[in-house]
């Protein structure tokens, strides 16, 4: 082992390139209003952890592909963790000062956390692809291409029910794939890989709905009913969002469950 330090071309900043890191904060406020540095670093530190969701989840995907579950559950639950991360983040910014948040949110027109490329890619890759959201994408090419690419691939949604169906359960219809997961919860024991599967996954929605709850009411908080830099709505349009769910099936599911005999 080398001795510490005796070995300048590997160190702790270079590896993880700290320097470039710690640069990428560029503010558009001048003078420069002081929460803009919180602003952007809260909004990066979301890109990189979407970065990291996005890869857990193809690597899940490419697991159920090859039918292990157990791998793409483990990946999963990063998955799940990570997020819970991403609802309490929200906190962080809701101690920024509203009055300070105006004295730069004009500069950010027409940017907005709507063209949050990995947001959609993340969206559409759990299964929720809205074509529209590819229009609002035209004027950048580089994500445009990306989020093409993400529409025409196969989602976790579809690994899911494709593995399922291999395993022998009827998924052709929104009824039966209901079915298989009322099957799977009333005897958890009998695949118990595919019931902590599901559970995952209900995990994955109920976390993003959380984050779009707690985000809208961030929203209101700083913001009342203003529009978004956007040009959304605000607050208004982010409640019509609040409904979405990756796996309908899965939370219908629960309302058809009884109790059996043994
Ligand atoms: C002071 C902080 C924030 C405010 C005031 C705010 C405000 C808004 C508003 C008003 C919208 C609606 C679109 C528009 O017209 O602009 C929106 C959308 C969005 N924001 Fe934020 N946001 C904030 C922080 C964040 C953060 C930290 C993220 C993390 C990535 C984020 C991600 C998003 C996403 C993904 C959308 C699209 C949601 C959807 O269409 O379902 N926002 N935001």
């Amino acid at each position: 082992m080398k001795e510490y330090g005796k070995n300048p071309e590997l160190s702790y900043n270079s590896y993880l390139k700290v320097p470039e890191l710690i640069k990428l904060q560029e503010t558009l406020s001048e003078p420069t209003s002081h929460d803009e540095h919180l602003f952007i670093i809260i909004h990066q530190t979301y890109e990189l952890w979407f970065k990291q969701i996005l890869h857990e989840v193809d690597a899940s995907i490419g697991w159920l592909g090859e039918g292990r579950i157990f791998r793409a559950n483990h990946a999963l639950r990063a998955v799940t963790a990570i997020e819970k991360v991403l609802v309490s983040q929200i906190h962080i910014l809701e101690s920024m000062a509203q009055i300070g948040f105006l004295e730069f949110r004009d500069r950010l027109n027409p940017a907005s956390g709507f063209q949050s490329m990995q947001f959609r890619e993340l969206e559409f890759v759990s299964g929720a692809k809205d074509e529209k959201i590819l229009n609002f994408f035209k004027f950048d090419e580089f994500a445009h291409q990306r989020l093409i690419e993400r529409f025409n691939s196969p989602t976790l949604a579809d690994a899911v029910w494709k593995i399922l169906g291999e395993k022998g359960y009827d998924v052709s219809t929104e009824e039966n794939r209901v079915k298989t997961i009322v099957q799977i919860l009333t005897h958890p024991e009998d695949d118990h890989d595919l019931f902590i599967l599901q559970d995952l996954l209900i995990e994955h929605d109920e976390n993003i709905a959380l984050w779009r709850y707690h985000h809208v009411l961030m929203v209101e908080r700083m913001l009342g009913m203003k529009r978004g830099t956007g040009g959304s709505e605000g607050a208004g349009y982010l409640r019509t969002t609040l409904s979405k769910k990756f796996f309908p099936e899965i939370w219908e599911a629960r309302t058809h469950l009884q109790l059996v005999g043994n």
